[in-house]
């Protein structure tokens, strides 16, 4: 390449022209890195986005020059606003010295930038400011984080790319759900989008693949003898995937009631999982193969119908408010707070196991978990001693995502002493004992790094979303339509009971 005075393309000369002038992507020697969060004033932000950002930092896992950026329409100095996130920033491991220095070091790096999202001058004023501390270096990075609501995506989207990208290296642009409200509303999302990017700078973020269990799952899954083997209908009699939330929507009532549940968590967090859980063996760990066949499968899956999902919602038991209580729900909404659904796999490894997914706010306790349970053995010798409840004596293999991390695996086992009694005891996991050495890291921090790093594999494809979007509208239209009722559940109960008909029909027993 040459650049406009036709001089040969080099490290001087890449702001004349030569912007193909192919620096490795992470040469951080001559590259600064500018990563600005959109809806910097908001709860996301302050809550997860700042600290994680500051974790990678305080590891020194982040480019030398880095510089943090925060822009949204309320005015705020840089002081004001390092102040504001300041609050925010923990050192994750606690014992480490400095931490108020590194904390001071970071916060210096931090600028603020206020602007609206509809607007190309604030984009401008941005990015004059990002290329003030970028001159430097010869090549520039960015990264935008939207972190806004739904009705300002597209403006701040396009004004970020064609405002405020970056003229001598890449630009990447993260995505937070959600991502439409179903098929129609996701594709014009992606349509408006593929507009200002491509495919290749949109980081589209699931925070429940960030999560390390769930990153261990094709680990557990591919590399250990004693699991691929069982890992279909053969062995398995079913799989269930569990969210629970001991809070209701507390603050949130305005968004969630826009779209319930089942957009909330079951359509994204839960069916990602399950896709990961189900999918082939990928020809490699390249995000493009993993991506592929998480497509294969999602694709495979049956269009979930109206007869195999049970919808509830909250209402206020004792001080606890019900959903409706809430002053930005509005009155009488139908919105579920609470689903659990059955979903079916059509392809020779999964034919007939009933994949059971679950999600409820304001329920007896927070928990995320994979439960799988495996057939009875065939001929079992034990039987007589095991009495005839057969379920509860068959193996589960629980993979509990969060809190207190862990994998177990339920086995018979003799009880010790000169009798023959059996019972169900476990192999047992537990991260916080096995694991000593370190907290785990929190999703936002992972994924965060692998967008800097350009690692897509956590990242949701177009063609994935809209696999996963086409399985569930037809039901979401379904239950608006013919406006269904939700089954009511008292605040801190275990959700309606029509949860348990629905998995007795396919013979499972919730864990
Ligand atoms: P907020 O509602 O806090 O909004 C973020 C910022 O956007 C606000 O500080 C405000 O900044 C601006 N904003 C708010 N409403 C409007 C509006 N109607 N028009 C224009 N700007 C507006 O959102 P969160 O921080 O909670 O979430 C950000 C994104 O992440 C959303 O898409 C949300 O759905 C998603 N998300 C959030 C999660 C969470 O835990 N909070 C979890 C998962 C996803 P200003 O007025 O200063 O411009
Ligand atoms: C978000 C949902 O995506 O995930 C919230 O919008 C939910 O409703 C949250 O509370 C749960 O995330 P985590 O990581 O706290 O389990």
């Amino acid at each position: 390449d040459v650049d406009a005075d036709g001089a040969p393309c080099d490290l001087s000369n890449l702001d004349q022209g030569c912007q193909d002038y192919n620096l490795p992507d992470n040469d951080w020697e001559h590259s600064s890195l500018s990563i600005c969060v959109l809806g910097a004033s908001g709860d996301l932000a302050k809550k997860k986005i700042f600290p994680a950002l500051f974790a990678l930092y305080y590891e020194g896992l982040l480019p030398p020059n880095v510089q943090f950026y925060g822009y949204a329409r309320t005015k705020m100095s840089d002081e004001a606003f390092r102040e504001m996130i300041g609050g925010t920033l923990a050192c994750r491991i606690d014992a480490r010295e400095r931490c108020g220095e590194a904390q001071e070091k970071f916060l210096q790096r931090c600028f603020y930038q206020a602007g609206s999202y509809d607007q190309a001058a604030g984009f401008s004023a941005l990015s004059v400011r990002m290329a003030s501390q970028e001159a430097v270096l010869p090549r520039a990075n960015r990264i935008f984080f939207l972190s806004i609501p739904p009705n300002v995506f597209l403006d701040a989207a396009g004004n970020a790319a064609d405002v405020a990208s970056s003229r001598t290296g890449w630009t990447r642009v993260i995505v937070e759900k959600p991502f439409g409200r179903d098929a129609a509303s996701s594709r014009e999302l992606a349509d408006g989008l593929s507009r200002h990017l491509s495919e290749d700078q949109i980081y589209r973020i699931d925070h429940y693949l960030g999560k390390e269990l769930i990153e261990n799952l094709t680990v557990l899954r591919f590399s250990n003898s004693v699991f691929e083997p069982l890992w279909s209908r053969q062995h398995i009699r079913n799989v269930q995937v569990i969210f629970s939330e001991d809070f209701g929507t507390e603050g949130r009532g305005g968004y969630f009631d826009r779209y319930g549940i089942i957009r909330d968590v079951i359509q994204n967090h839960l069916l990602q999982i399950l896709a990961l859980f189900a999918m082939e063996q990928p020809v490699s760990l390249d995000a493009e193969d993993i991506r592929n066949e998480k497509v294969k499968v999602l694709r495979s899956m049956k269009v979930v119908g109206p007869e195999d999902v049970v919808v509830g919602q909250y209402r206020a038991r004792g001080k606890l408010p019900g959903y409706l209580d809430d002053d930005t729900v509005p009155k009488g909404s139908l919105t579920p707070t609470f689903a659990a659904v059955a979903m079916f796999i059509d392809n020779a490894r999964w034919d007939g196991v009933p994949f059971l997914l679950k999600a409820g706010k304001a329920l007896h306790r927070r928990y995320a978990e994979i439960r799988v349970q495996f057939r009875h053995v065939p001929g079992n010798l034990y039987r007589s001693k095991q009495g005839s409840n057969l379920d509860a004596h068959t193996n589960e293999l629980v993979i509990r995502i969060q809190p207190q991390e862990a994998i177990y695996l339920k086995i018979n086992n003799k009880v010790p002493g000169l009798g023959l009694r059996l019972d169900t005891s476990r192999l047992d996991l537990q991260y916080n004992t096995a694991y000593q050495q370190a907290a785990l890291p929190d999703a936002y921090e992972r994924l965060l790094l692998d967008v800097v790093q350009g690692d897509k594999r956590l990242f949701i494809r177009a063609d994935e979303l809209e696999a996963a979007w086409s399985l569930y509208t037809p039901l979401l239209h379904s239950l608006e339509r013919q406006k269904v009722a939700p089954e009511l559940y008292p605040y801190g109960s275990r959700g309606p009971v029509g949860a348990h008909y629905l998995a007795a029909k396919y013979g499972v027993r919730w864990g």
